[in-house]
């Protein structure tokens, strides 16, 4: 970075210190925990004090945010405290607008979250690029999930605008190579997957998948983590790791044998089948299918009914039918991170992905 570019990131760190200051609603414990851990990370670098005694807990809790950037680069710790600080500012001055407005669009520029009749949708809205993650968008769902989290309403759901439900990852994610070079890019790269996928492990209360259309890679391994999953008769769920040289993540090398056995894991998580929503229904990796002309009409009648159950009974079933395997989840996605930080800088992975861009580039 040349010297002028990082006084201006220096300025935007100083005036986002600055801005956290003048935030009139509390962001929560666990949004303040990630901005303790980014600041720490962005002037001391990578977590160097001791581990507190574990009834510690608030500076337990401190220690372990800070830790859980690993070697996350001062620069980028800088940026993403940045980021994080103008999300919180602009979500508070678009509620300043519209006081009790339900639609909190002005905090995203990918999402559209809305909240109404009890359920938060959090809708990926990026249609042109059937709904591929962006960078951008991984830490938005992040933060819309955080705050989907601990809003009041009894339901959150994911779905997609246009004819995708997501195409998973975004291939250009790759491109972008900051001055540590490719390996601080794959270390960045999984440390944000894996810190999106436990956002979906710890998420506390019921989380609906609204599958409108296709779905490939990331959008599909993450649905083990949903407690219901709602498809279209167009939907597919394709994961095609092995064509990108890459391996499965969002918890599926154990959820997806788990619900439909090794072997029809094996078929879709190794050899990449493209199954359709008939297919995963029967798998069990589907709740129901639905016909796509009828399909936003029933779905939305039954997740508004569900809705008027009781809150807090909701919550607490889904916590006692989930936390057995939270442990195991959080290892899992770990696992699933390492392996897949050396499969980004494998040739297998950089030809696949210059591939996909390059055929695009042609065309
Ligand atoms: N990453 C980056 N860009 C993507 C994308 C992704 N995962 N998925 C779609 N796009 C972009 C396309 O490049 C295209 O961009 P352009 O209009 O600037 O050229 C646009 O979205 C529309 O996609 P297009 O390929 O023209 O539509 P299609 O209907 O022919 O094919 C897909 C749709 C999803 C089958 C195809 O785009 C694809 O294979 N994408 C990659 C999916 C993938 O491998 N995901 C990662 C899994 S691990």
């Amino acid at each position: 970075m040349s010297g002028t570019a990082m006084r201006a990131s220096q300025v935007n760190f100083e005036n986002a210190m600055n801005q956290v200051k003048l935030l009139k609603t509390d962001p929560g414990n666990e949004v303040k925990l990630k901005l303790y851990a980014l600041y720490k990370q962005a002037t001391e670098g990578p977590c160097n004090a001791p581990k507190p005694g574990v009834f510690d807990f608030v500076n337990k809790a401190k220690w372990d945010a800070w830790n859980g950037l690993g070697s996350l680069p001062k620069e980028t710790a800088r940026q993403n405290y940045v980021d994080l600080v103008s999300s919180l500012s602009s979500s508070e001055s678009s509620s300043q607008v519209k006081p009790g407005a339900e639609s909190k669009q002005g905090a995203y520029e990918f999402l559209v979250v809305t909240s109404e009749d009890g359920i938060t949708k959090i809708m990926l809205n990026r249609p042109a690029k059937k709904n591929a993650i962006s960078t951008k968008m991984y830490q938005e769902i992040m933060l819309a999930l955080q705050a989907a989290g601990k809003d009041d309403s009894a339901l959150t759901v994911l779905t997609g605008n246009g004819d995708y439900y997501s195409s998973g990852n975004d291939l250009n994610n790759f491109t972008d190579i900051p001055p540590g070079g490719v390996e601080q890019k794959a270390k960045d790269s999984v440390i944000l997957v894996r810190d999106f996928v436990s956002c979906f492990i710890d998420f506390p209360k019921p989380l609906i998948a609204v599958v409108n259309g296709p779905a490939v890679g990331i959008s599909v391994t993450l649905l083990g983590l949903f407690d219901i999953v709602y498809a279209s008769d167009r939907a597919t769920f394709h994961t095609p790791f092995s064509h990108l040289g890459q391996t499965p993540e969002g918890c599926s090398s154990y959820t997806f044998p788990k619900i439909m056995g090794s072997a029809k894991a094996a078929e879709m998580l190794i050899f990449g089948k493209k199954i359709t929503a008939g297919e995963a229904c029967a798998q069990g990796l589907v709740t129901q299918v639905f016909p796509d002309s009828t399909f936003q009409k029933e779905v939305w009648t039954r997740l508004k009914a569900f809705s008027k159950l009781p809150p807090n009974a909701l919550r607490i079933s889904k916590e006692i039918i989930r936390k057995n395997e939270k442990e195991k989840l959080h290892a899992t996605n770990a696992d699933e991170c390492n392996i897949l930080q050396d499969r980004i800088l494998s040739d297998e992975c950089m030809n696949a992905v210059m591939g996909f861009l390059s055929k695009k580039a042609k065309l």
